[in-house]
């Protein structure tokens, strides 16, 4: 195993604990920080739960999911015993305030047990709805008054809009200082996200060319193949744009347009962040048709199975309007970014599970070259791809090789993939160590998390008035509507579709 400065002692305590993104994502996670040794030596996890689970059932139960989800796919199971020395389970309704003493009682139990007052965690992993009465009655408790010790994480969607995300954001400050809260935006801990700073700001090579003067327009796309997976029910009060656009779609925009930060400060870079969201323009509610564009999929057939449409899932209605693609346009009002578009889409059941972005340069000012000789000319273009290819690469030209001159695009690729390998973290690994660390860079701020719904809101609400008259308007495996290629095509661009990964 190898050595790392590991966190001090913690009980963490995951609301949720039967639930999906515990059984997929957190424990799966847990368990690697565990196997490469990142965990306190001093740990207690239990997961909270009206279901009736005995421990040892519970424990059957994480780790179908560890060897279904993890990325190590169920390899180096045999250090699992180990690991649930650490985790039990509560059986505890969340709306019964006392039902509540359970929590303190484990947390005195592990302090006697090892002697030091350890760090108390709380992971909101619930239904949203949920969170502000369970967040109230932690508030009631005297440990949540521990600010340097205690923490709450609550997980996205954070709010239904700017309103309600006023409003949760006023009732958590209520209870907690802003220290110990952590929204999670799960995007912010992925690798190849986390990479952009790197990129941009450890480089001397990237920055000078990083703004209006070089820079022709900048595509976001998350896109992604699977459906509804049963959450019909969420959906239908999210929407694509509530879903991805408004937090992670907006917080990878941040990591590419924000300025220099001076330090790695938590708040130096959250406020670097908020600047971009603060300045990117407001669409008037009535050029919302020009600046996005939303679709809802079809049934059809995807890779040779047949799916059913949106409105025929389970838990939505059968006239739902409600947005499964959405592609945005936006501008960014500030010296760097002045007249650069930032085209951002995503979509379920697109035709692949694709996130990128794309850098796209401006022509060269002047071609010297003979015409016959660029038949194949395309301006220069720098894509970091997030997931699942992990690479970052830069298309320039370079001549043919032979006798004459005529030239070429060509790729030079940073796999990042080769180096990580499975040794990369999951984005929940990540989260879940700097929470146990209290660092919060990667996580948003309220200011940040208001600021996003800002930009949004005259979408939504134009979005809301008018219901669309096409849907549905996209077929399964295709790349959304076409609304969306005539949104960036009347700008003389198209979309970068990346060719599946082999
Ligand atoms: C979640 C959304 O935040 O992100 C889901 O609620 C979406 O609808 C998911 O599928 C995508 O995450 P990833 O990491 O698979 O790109």
């Amino acid at each position: 195993m190898q050595s790392n400065k590991r966190p001090p002692a913690s009980v963490l305590f995951i609301f949720g604990g039967s639930g999906d993104l515990n059984y997929r994502k957190l424990t799966p996670a847990l368990y690697n920080l565990f196997l490469d040794n990142w965990m306190p030596d001093q740990f207690a996890i239990a997961g909270i739960g009206r279901s009736a689970y005995s421990n040892e059932k519970y424990h059957e139960h994480l780790l179908d999911g560890v060897t279904k989800f993890s990325r190590r796919k169920g390899k180096q199971n045999g250090h699992w015993t180990d690991f649930t020395q650490h985790v039990s389970y509560l059986q505890m309704d969340g709306d019964d305030a006392a039902a509540y003493h359970k929590i303190t009682d484990l947390v005195k139990e592990k302090e006697e047990e090892w002697g030091v007052h350890p760090n108390v965690i709380f992971y909101l992993a619930v239904a949203p709805q949920l969170v502000p009465s369970i967040a109230q009655k932690l508030g009631a408790l005297k440990i949540c008054g521990e600010k340097s010790t205690t923490r709450i994480v609550v997980e996205k969607p954070f709010g239904h809009d700017l309103e309600s995300a006023h409003e949760l954001n006023l009732l958590l400050s209520s209870m907690f200082a802003e220290e110990q809260i952590f929204r999670i935006d799960h995007y912010l801990g992925k690798e190849t996200v986390q990479n952009i700073l790197a990129l941009r700001f450890a480089n001397a090579l990237f920055e000078p060319l990083w703004n209006r003067n070089y820079i022709d327009h900048i595509q976001i796309t998350a896109a992604e193949a699977v459906g509804l997976e049963g959450r019909g029910g969420y959906f239908e009060h999210a929407g694509a744009l509530r879903d991805m656009v408004q937090n992670h779609i907006l917080q990878i925009l941040c990591m590419i347009a924000m300025e220099p930060p001076v330090s790695f400060d938590a708040n130096e870079i959250r406020n670097k962040k908020v600047d971009v969201l603060n300045a990117i323009r407001r669409i008037g509610k009535d050029q919302v048709h020009d600046f996005a564009v939303r679709g809802q999929y079809s049934g059809g057939w995807k890779k040779g199975e047949k799916v059913v449409g949106y409105r025929q899932e389970e838990g939505v209605n059968p006239q739902s309007n409600i947005d499964t693609f959405a592609a945005v346009k936006f501008y960014i009002d500030n010296w760097r970014w002045q007249g650069v578009p930032f085209y951002v889409r995503t979509g379920k059941y697109l035709n692949q599970k694709a996130t990128h972005i794309t850098l796209h340069f401006k022509q060269a000012p002047h071609y010297a070259f003979p015409p016959e000789s660029a038949e194949t000319w395309r301006s220069n273009r720098l894509t970091i791809s997030i997931q699942p290819n992990m690479d970052i690469s830069i298309r320039f030209q370079a001549k043919r090789p032979g006798q004459t001159m005529m030239l070429d695009p060509v790729d030079m690729t940073f796999d990042y993939d080769a180096v990580a390998g499975e040794h990369a973290p999951e984005a929940y690994e990540t989260l879940l160590l700097d929470v146990m660390e209290g660092d919060a860079t990667l996580f948003m701020r309220n200011d940040q998390v208001d600021a996003a719904w800002r930009v949004i809101m005259p979408i939504l609400e134009a979005w809301e008035n008018r219901p669309p008259q096409d849907f549905p308007n996209y077929a399964p495996d295709s790349w959304g509507p076409d609304t969306a290629d005539a949104l960036i095509a009347r700008d003389g661009h198209t979309w970068l579709n990346l060719p599946p990964t082999p």
